[in-house]
């Protein structure tokens, strides 16, 4: 399966930042990846990114959606007006939403669903935190958001998996080669007994949290990791292509 190397910039980027994505574009025109590349920039660059991406392998997705088509929702955006800005995926559940927002894996689920129903290929992440670390909940804590967040229609084609434990968000922190091994091996389990073993060999898993040049290709290389979902490491062109380089 070909891997996926996704940039999470958050609430971070202007108008002006387009010019990183011109960097980013012309150094894989020049060296063309060995994974998927995509961008997700804040809302209001949506439409920027896709026409300044536009002719290059880089594909731009959304933050977050609402579960509604449309309605009264003050702030709010759509799964079918990020497409209609540009984007072809979005990023559902990212454990920034879950706390800040109180996003339950139910409203995650509604939100994968409805970004399916619009045609976006939903990127549903998953972590536990330290405290459920420490207290020996991981493997419980990231199947029970796997089930509880899995959109219906899960499938390769629709459904990517972002596992990201809280704790090395942002942090320089990342779990060991054992511990990514792990869940990773029981997410793939999990997305088999939830769809089939053959659909849940499609979807792709992604380790999140403090990915950098410096440690890519080993995280890249474990088992069951079949990309990467980068925050602080995807704003700068060098970075991120330094990641990129890492398949
Ligand atoms: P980080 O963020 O790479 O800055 O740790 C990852 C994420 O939250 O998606």
């Amino acid at each position: 399966m070909r891997p996926l190397a996704a940039g999470n910039w958050k609430m971070n980027g202007h108008q002006a930042s387009v010019a990183e994505l011109g960097a980013l574009k012309d150094k894989l025109a020049a060296a063309s990846p060995a994974c998927d590349v995509m961008i997700c920039p804040p809302a209001t660059l949506i439409t920027t990114f896709s026409d300044a991406a536009a002719g290059s392998v880089i594909q731009i997705g959304g933050q977050d959606c609402h579960s509604a088509v449309s309605g009264a929702h003050t702030g709010d955006i759509s799964a079918a007006m990020l497409k209609d800005a540009g984007a072809g995926a979005v990023i559902v559940g990212h454990s920034e939403r879950r706390a800040d927002h109180g996003e339950t894996s139910e409203l995650v689920k509604a939100k994968a669903q409805a970004a399916i129903d619009a045609g976006l290929v939903a990127i549903v992440c998953l972590g536990e935190t330290l405290a459920e670390r420490e207290a020996g909940d991981t493997l419980s804590v990231v199947h029970a958001q796997l089930n509880g967040s899995l959109p219906d229609q899960a499938a390769g084609a629709t459904t990517i998996i972002a596992y990201e434990p809280v704790w090395a968000i942002g942090s320089g922190l990342t779990p060991t080669t054992e511990q990514v091994a792990e869940v990773h091996q029981a997410i793939r389990a999990g997305l088999s007994a939830l769809t089939s073993a053959e659909e849940a060999h499609r979807i792709r898993i992604l380790y999140g949290g403090s990915v950098k040049p410096s440690n890519a290709a080993e995280l890249m290389a474990i088992d069951n990791v079949d990309g990467a979902l980068v925050g602080g490491a995807s704003l700068k062109a060098d970075d991120f292509a330094g990641i990129i380089a890492a398949f």
